[in-house]
């Protein structure tokens, strides 16, 4: 049986539900560079970084812009989602989040936040969740976006342990191979059919226990 020394998650969609500010945000753009983007659209969204994200929605709209371009809209796109998330509070923090949390700690497991996203500090400073993490990798950290394991890894020698004894929770399938290709245990939080390649899939926080850490 590996021992699990820490437990590394994921934000957006396994913590809280940002991806529907995302959605509004990406959405509004669209809006204004003149095509329509769909709830289904937002979906290869998920654990893409804000750059990618951008190069999906133009290709979405058929439009091509300059990298000064770009920036711009990416950067106008963030200051209308932080316009969101600065409203976040304790109570969008998803079920049995809080709760698995405070039994990691209760039992000694140490935690880090693996995040694609640069608003990650913020975020969780809103939840209120900041004092819950040993060690917060985020956007601002790291260089290569998921499906590279470099968030994670970075998390594991942060909090001194081998990759054997991480476990991962994800919800996008590009972080679910960033955790895979990083040699970690896996745990999708979603849909089985679309993380069939997690180690398991939960529903929600309610379905786990300290116990389902031991294997
Ligand atoms: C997460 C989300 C993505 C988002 C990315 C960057 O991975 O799932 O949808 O694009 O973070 O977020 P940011 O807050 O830096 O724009
Ligand atoms: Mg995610």
């Amino acid at each position: 049986m590996v021992q699990i020394k820490a437990c590394l998650f994921d934000l957006d969609g396994v913590i809280v539900d940002t991806a529907k500010y995302h959605y509004i945000a990406w959405k509004e753009l669209a809006q204004e560079l003149g095509f329509d983007f769909t709830e289904e659209d937002n979906e290869r969204l998920k654990g893409v970084s804000r750059m990618r994200s951008l190069d999906i929605l133009l290709e979405i709209g058929n439009k091509s812009l300059s990298e000064q371009e770009k920036l711009h809209y990416a950067d106008k796109k963030n200051v209308n989602y932080v316009s969101y998330i600065q409203k976040m509070e304790e109570d969008e923090i998803l079920p049995g989040v809080k709760e698995f949390l405070t039994s990691l700690r209760a039992n000694g497991i140490k935690i880090a936040l693996g995040s694609a996203s640069k608003n990650a500090p913020l975020i969780l400073n809103q939840i209120g969740l900041t004092s819950y993490f040993d060690e917060i990798v985020d956007g601002n950290s790291v260089s290569k976006a998921k499906p590279d394991p470099e968030v994670f890894t970075k998390g594991a020698n942060l909090l001194n342990v081998t990759a054997e004894e991480c476990v991962v929770f994800e919800d996008a399938v590009a972080g679910i191979e960033a955790a895979k290709a990083g040699g970690m245990y896996c745990i999708g939080v979603g849909e089985e059919e679309t993380l069939s390649e997690a180690d398991f899939v939960i529903k929600g926080f309610d379905e786990m226990s300290l116990d389902r850490l031991k294997f």
